[in-house]
């Protein structure tokens, strides 16, 4: 039997990092209010050079690089974004260019904050059924260049950034992604979306949200979808090491953490320093948590992201 095990890591962020004080000089917010309600102290926000596909090939370099490989080795690339560069050609392409891999599968997924999860779910499916032999799955956003930043109550949420891993064939491997749940359920798409469109309006567009009720559903799809990964992997919950959850909320994290009975110390927090990235949130939380030695070979790990659609899903993972 093949697994796709995750062979390296990388992440990327923009070089302009910005505190919630410096926010509240242009919006009607508090450094108290941002942290109270969310848990978040900084996003990193993107300059006019930094793009989805830059970003998120910055990433992959690194993710590559961890995992002694050469981007030549890599067969197929699957970006999870709601912010690419352009409408077409995918940012996938686009990454690949900048890599200089010379051929590759390479198509962009679009799930919002679940991209990453979703991403994970085709192409793990993809290497068991022998399309290529490492892959790369990014999450990469720039949700800076969609905000409104008269809205107070999106703009302080969001920040930018990349996370890519490298997933490769193992043949009778132990390790790897043991099983993923991916779900969505469309009835919701007037909580959570973006006002513009290349075939409705023409024009890009502004991320609206109906917070509260967006932090309801999340709660509950993502403790229902940890516990039906979990089963699928035939894993208990006492067995993870780390949840590695989409960072929206530290108080999402913590509701969800409380109903499947995990300590805290057990969830890998970032946005308090990274903000909510959409699809880039779990592979940065991923990478930073690998990164500082929290996150060792062997763990076993679960990951989790809900978002725009709605769109949720989770991964088990032993790393
Ligand atoms: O990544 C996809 C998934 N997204 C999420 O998971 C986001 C889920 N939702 C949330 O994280 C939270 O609902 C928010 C952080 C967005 C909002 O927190 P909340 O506790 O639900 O606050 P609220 O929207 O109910 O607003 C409470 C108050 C309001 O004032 P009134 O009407 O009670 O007087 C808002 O106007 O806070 C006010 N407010 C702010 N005040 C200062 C909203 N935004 C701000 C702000 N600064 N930035």
């Amino acid at each position: 039997m093949v697994r796709s095990i995750i062979a390296g890591t990388g992440s990327a962020l923009p070089a302009n990092r910005v505190s919630n004080a410096e926010l509240a000089e242009r919006v009607d917010t508090t450094d108290e209010w941002i942290i109270e309600r969310t848990g978040i102290r900084f996003r990193h926000i993107a300059g006019p050079d930094e793009t989805t596909a830059t970003l998120g090939a910055d990433a992959a370099r690194r993710a590559i690089e961890a995992a002694g490989l050469t981007p030549a080795d890599i067969g197929m690339i699957v970006l999870a974004t709601a912010t690419p560069d352009n409408t077409f050609p995918s940012s996938a392409t686009k990454i690949q260019a900048l890599l200089g891999i010379p051929d590759a599968v390479a198509f962009d997924v679009a799930a919002v904050c679940s991209g990453f999860l979703y991403a994970l779910g085709i192409a793990d499916s993809m290497i068991r059924t022998g399309t290529a032999n490492h892959a790369l799955v990014i999450g990469s956003e720039t949700f800076s260049r969609i905000l409104d930043w008269e809205d107070r109550g999106t703009c302080v949420l969001f920040g930018d950034g990349a996370g890519a891993v490298v997933l490769s064939a193992e043949e009778n491997s132990d390790r790897g992604i043991l099983s993923s749940s991916l779900h969505a359920d469309g009835g919701h798409g007037e909580l959570l979306y973006v006002d513009g469109g290349p075939s409705t309006t023409g024009t890009v567009g502004k991320l609206r949200m109906k917070g509260r009720e967006v932090f309801r559903h999340a709660v509950k799809n993502l403790a229902d979808v940890l516990g039906t990964a979990l089963d699928k992997a035939g894993v208990a919950a006492g067995e993870v090491d780390w949840v590695v959850p989409h960072q929206a909320n530290i108080r999402i994290l913590e509701a969800t953490a409380k109903k499947l009975g995990l300590p805290m110390d057990r969830v890998v927090v970032t946005v308090d320093r990274h903000a909510n990235t959409s699809a880039a949130s779990v592979p940065l939380a991923l990478d930073t948590a690998i990164r500082d030695g929290r996150i060792t070979r062997g763990q076993t790990l679960v990951l989790e992201a809900m978002g725009g659609g709605f769109t949720w899903g989770a991964s088990v993972v032993r790393y």
